[in-house]
C-alpha cells in the first residue's frame, strides 16, 4: 500500500517584474512533472543539487504550496481540493522536521511548550498534566531529559534542537514525515546519530519518510528507495541497492563517482560532479534537462526529452542512453 502517490506534477513560479504593476516577466520551472510513490513505512530519499526542485516537491506534499499541475494522493485519496474536517485530519498525520533547527523552534518558549503546542490545538479535551506526560515521552523517545523541560531553545546545541524539533514533530503521532535537509546543518558527527534515530524512531512507529538531501552519502544511510532529481525532473528512481550496483543515468553515475571516500557523511558534493553549473530552471534546455553537461549526450538528447519509463522492474529512468 503506498502512502504517498505523486502523478505527474508540476510547479511554475510567475516571475514578476515592475513594481507598481506587475506583470509576469516568465516562469521558473521548479518542478516539472514529477512521479514516483512512497509505500508504507519506507524512506523514500529525494537527491540531487541545490536549486533542483526537492523543497518544491516537499512544500506541495505538505500542502504549503498548491501544485501548478499533477496529482498528490494521501492513501489513495487525493490532498488538493479538501474539506475543512479533512484538512485538518491531514495536518495531524503528516509532519515536517526542516533544515535550520535555529529558525524553526520559538525562542521565546520553553521546550516544554513547544513540544505540546499542538496537542492544544488538536486534542483539547487533553489536561494539563496529560499533556505533560505525553510531552516527557516525547522528549525520551528523541533522547532529551526531563530538566530540558523548562529551558529555551538557545540553551541547546543543533544536534539537541533538532531532536526538539522531531519531538514536536512526532507528538501528533503522524504516519508520513517530510524531512527536508534535516541533518544539514550539523556537525558530521552528530549527523549520524540523528540518521539513526529518524531509523529508530521509524521503525518503532512504522512511519514513512520523504528524506530530502543534496548528499548522496547521507540518503544512502536512510533510504530504501532514491529518486534522484535534476533541474526539476527525476532522473532516476529504484531501490537503494539497485541504484548503488547498477546505476543506469548518466547524471547518477556521476553523482556516485562523486562520492567521498572513505565513505564520509556531510561533505558537500555538489561542485565536484560535473564540470559546468546547473541551467537556469527559467530556462531549461531542450531535450533532456541533462544534456548540457552529459558526457554521452547525442543530438537527440538536445532535442528530444526522454521518456520517465520503467527500464527494468522497479527502475525507473529518463535517459536515450539506456
Ligand atoms: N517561491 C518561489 N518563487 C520563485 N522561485 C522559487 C520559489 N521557491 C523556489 N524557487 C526556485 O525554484 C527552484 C527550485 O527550488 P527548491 O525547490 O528550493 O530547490 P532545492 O530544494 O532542490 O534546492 C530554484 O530555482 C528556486 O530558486
Ligand atoms: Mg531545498
Amino acid at each position: 500500500m503506498n502512502i504517498v502517490e505523486v502523478k505527474d506534477l508540476r510547479m511554475c513560479f510567475p516571475i514578476l517584474k515592475g513594481v507598481l504593476f506587475h506583470s509576469v516577466a516568465g516562469y521558473v520551472k521548479a518542478v516539472d512533472g514529477v512521479s514516483f510513490s512512497i509505500p508504507e513505512g519506507e524512506t523514500l530519499g529525494l537527491v540531487g543539487e541545490s536549486g533542483s526542485g526537492k523543497s518544491t516537491v516537499g512544500n506541495m506534499l505538505l500542502r504549503l504550496l498548491k501544485p501548478t499541475s499533477g496529482e498528490i494522493l494521501y492513501r489513495g485519496r487525493s490532498i488538493l481540493g479538501l474539506s475543512p474536517q479533512e484538512e485538518r485530519e491531514f495536518r495531524s498525520r503528516v509532519q515536517m522536521v526542516f533544515q535550520n533547527p535555529f529558525a524553526s523552534l520559538n525562542p521565546r518558549m520553553i521546550v516544554g511548550d513547544i513540544i505540546g503546542r499542538v496537542l492544544r490545538v488538536q486534542r483539547p479535551e487533553l489536561k494539563r498534566d496529560e499533556v505533560r506526560d505525553l510531552v516527557l515521552n516525547g522528549m525520551q523517545e528523541v533522547g532529551l531529559k526531563v530538566e530540558h523541560m523548562t529551558r529555551y531553545p538557545h540553551e541547546f546545541s543543533g544536534g539537541q534542537r533538532q531532536r526538539i524539533a522531531i519531538a514536536r514533530a512526532l507528538i501528533s503521532s503522524p504516519e508520513f514525515v517530510v524531512l527536508d535537509e534535516p541533518t544539514s546543518a550539523l556537525d558530521v558527527s552528530v549527523q549520524a546519530q540523528i540518521l539513526n534515530l529518524f531509523k529508530d524512531i521509524q521503525k518503532k512507529r512504522h512511519l514513512s519518510y520523504l528524506f530530502i538531501s543534496h548528499n548522496l552519502s547521507v540518503i544512502r544511510h536512510i533510504s530504501h528507495r532514491i529518486a534522484v532529481m535534476y533541474l526539476g525532473s527525476l532522473m532516476e528512481f529504484c531501490d537503494r541497492q539497485e541504484l548503488f550496483r547498477n546505476p543506469l543515468h548518466p547524471y547518477t553515475q556521476a553523482l556516485l563517482r562523486s562520492i567521498p571516500k572513505p565513505y564520509v557523511t556531510g561533505e558537500d558534493i555538489s561542485d565536484k560532479i560535473i564540470k559546468g553549473d546547473i541551467p537556469s530552471p527559467i530556462d531549461p534546455p531542450a531535450g533532456c534537462r541533462f544534456n548540457t553537461r552529459c558526457p554521452q549526450a547525442t543530438d537527440e538528447c538536445r532535442s528530444v526529452r526522454p521518456q520517465w519509463r520503467e527500464a527494468r522492474d522497479g527502475h525507473w529512468v529518463a535517459c536515450h542512453q539506456v
